[in-house]
């Protein structure tokens, strides 16, 4: 069993005012190994912040299940670490004091803390800004603290909804590089939502693609590139190209010329 197994998820929205149900998420299954990196791409709308929620423990199903590590998910806990678009850092506290928190809840003694967030600071590039408060800090080290807040905790499963949707070009290329490198350092368990797909590509050893509303897996896609991964080399790599053309015309509803390694789903 994988670490992360998502079977016949289905979710429904009633509308407050209407009555109206919407069908957000209409049947979705997968898995993610331990240790492997999955983009989940779709067009807008089509659940993917949904299906994170429900991952997350913030949201219930409809129907269908979710298990972490054999356990059926029944709220929010810290095994599955959720960086949030927004950050969602503590305002109040230091850039420490951010990373240290959840290992303090935890019941971790306070020299440990102080070591592991210490690593992991400086693991995300932050080394020298710990006494900072986060509205010091650009959007790109907000985001490496949100990053680093989370890995901070080893999760399970890491869960991430377009955490670089907000920076510039130029610093989310960075912030992607920076993502895989610490990805392969540390190998964590990686959920990751986006709907740009050079970016889906770029991070992920699997691309779950989902239709769009009400949202099935209408494909997994494995990426064809070694790691250590950089922009410069993927841009240059015929695989890298094929791969997003693919996807590309496979959310445009094209009918896509196959690659080499596609898994039907
Ligand atoms: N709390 C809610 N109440 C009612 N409808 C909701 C709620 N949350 C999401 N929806 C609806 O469910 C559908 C899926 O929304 P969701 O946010 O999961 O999409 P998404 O794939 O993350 O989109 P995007 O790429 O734009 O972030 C949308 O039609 C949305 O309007
Ligand atoms: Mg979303």
């Amino acid at each position: 069993m994988s670490t992360l197994e998502i079977t016949n998820l289905h979710k429904e929205f009633v509308d407050v005012y209407t009555g109206e149900t919407v069908t957000a998420v209409g049947d979705v299954s997968f898995g993610i190994e331990q240790g492997e990196f999955v983009s989940i791409l779709g067009p807008s709308g089509c659940g993917k912040t949904t299906v994170l929620n429900i991952v997350a423990g913030f949201d219930t199903q409809t129907s269908g299940t979710v298990h972490v590590d054999g356990r059926a998910v029944d709220g929010p806990s810290p095994e599955r670490g959720v960086v949030f678009q927004s950050f969602a850092l503590f305002p109040w506290k230091t850039v420490l004091g951010n990373v240290i928190f959840g290992l303090r809840m935890r019941g971790v003694p306070r020299r440990e803390r102080d070591v592991i967030a210490q690593q992991y600071l400086q693991l995300v590039g932050l080394e020298g800004f710990e006494r900072k408060f986060p509205h010091e800090l650009s959007g790109g080290m907000q985001q490496r603290l949100g990053v680093a807040r989370v890995l901070a905790n080893e999760p399970a499963v890491m869960l991430m909804d377009e955490p670089f949707a907000s920076v510039d070009a130029q610093t989310r290329r960075k912030l992607q590089e920076e993502l895989t490198g610490i990805f392969e350092t540390k190998r964590p368990t990686v959920f990751f939502v986006t709907h740009d797909v050079d970016e889906a590509v770029f991070l992920a050893d699997r691309v779950v693609v989902l239709s769009a509303r009400p949202s099935r897996v209408s494909e997994i896609v494995t990426v064809p590139l070694e790691r250590p991964r950089q922009w410069r080399a993927a841009l240059d790599s015929a695989e890298f190209r094929h791969t997003v053309t693919y996807l590309t015309d496979l959310l445009a509803g094209d009918e896509p010329g196959v690659p080499a390694d596609v898994d039907r789903a």
